[in-house]
């Protein structure tokens, strides 16, 4: 970006938004909401998701009115410009309409196709991760390390299904079956966002999953990056939040995914 000082005010109007949105999360969880479903009977959508959205995509364009949203609900199909915030307003919708206090705020900015900030808020546990690139990944004032585990004996992995598990031929199952009997635990904690920050903050050691979109990767790519982590699509390759086929490590066990994911039909 150009002009770091807008970068500053991007990143202060950006976390102001992500702790509003949890605060009003925060304040209807576990209460009665309406709740309706999108493509299938396992893809929910609360009043919840569309409010927090309202207010982070209100409070963004207000700031700044020449910036692009993109966006799960409202906003999915929305051309990026040149400055694009890319918000997943509640990352674990099922976690959040059954009281599961795992899910996140997230919100990711885009300047010229490069990721330059983002923010992963869960206010269930008053945790704010942000990262700008060249400027690390913090939690709070600490600044983020990704583990140094080195085999996928000694890993924590995470992953999740996508809403179409029931019909889509390729469905992470083959794949989460090998993780599963190679890694020393894998997780299915229902928050791609959190997931993410989780390998930047160092407690999980690696994670994958297929058909994500923009929203559930855009803060959480550049926190694992300003952690020293890396991100390849299932082939190795360099990725992009766009590609949806994600492989999230520390580093040192990406290898080792790889190739169990390289060695197995899903
Ligand atoms: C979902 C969560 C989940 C992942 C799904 C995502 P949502 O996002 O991140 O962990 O497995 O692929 O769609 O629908 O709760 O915002
Ligand atoms: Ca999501
Ligand atoms: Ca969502």
């Amino acid at each position: 970006m150009s002009d770091p000082r807008l970068l500053d005010r991007c990143a202060e109007v950006g976390a102001a938004a992500a702790v509003a949105a949890g605060k009003l999360l925060m304040e209807r969880f576990r209460t009665t909401i309406a709740i309706s479903h999108k493509t299938s009977v396992i893809n929910l959508v609360t009043e919840m998701d569309v409010a927090a959205e309202k207010l982070i995509a209100s409070s963004l364009l207000a700031a700044f009115p020449d910036h692009t949203v993109l966006a799960e609900e409202s906003y999915a199909d929305a051309a990026r410009g040149p400055h694009t915030w890319i918000i997943d307003p509640l990352d674990g919708t099922t976690n959040y309409a059954h009281g599961f206090p795992f899910w996140a705020v997230s919100i990711g900015l885009e300047v010229e196709g490069e990721l330059e900030w983002g923010v992963v808020h869960n206010p269930n546990l008053g945790e704010t991760f942000t990262a700008r690139r060249g400027g690390g990944a913090w939690l709070g004032t600490q600044r983020l390390r990704v583990s140094g585990a080195a085999t996928l004996d000694e890993s924590l992995l995470a992953t999740g299904f996508p809403y179409d598990i029931r019909t889509a031929e390729r469905n992470n199952l083959a794949y989460f079956r090998e993780f599963a009997l190679r890694a020393q635990a894998v997780r299915r904690a229902g928050s791609a966002a959190l997931d993410l920050a989780c390998v930047a903050a160092g407690r999980f050691d690696g994670f994958w999953e297929l058909r994500l979109s923009p929203w559930d990767c855009a803060a959480g790519f550049l926190l694992v990056r300003e952690a020293g982590g890396k991100i390849t699509n299932f082939r190795g390759r360099p990725t992009s939040i766009y590609e949806g086929e994600v492989v999230a490590s520390n580093g040192l066990i990406h290898d080792q995914m790889l190739e169990v994911i390289a060695s197995t039909t899903d």
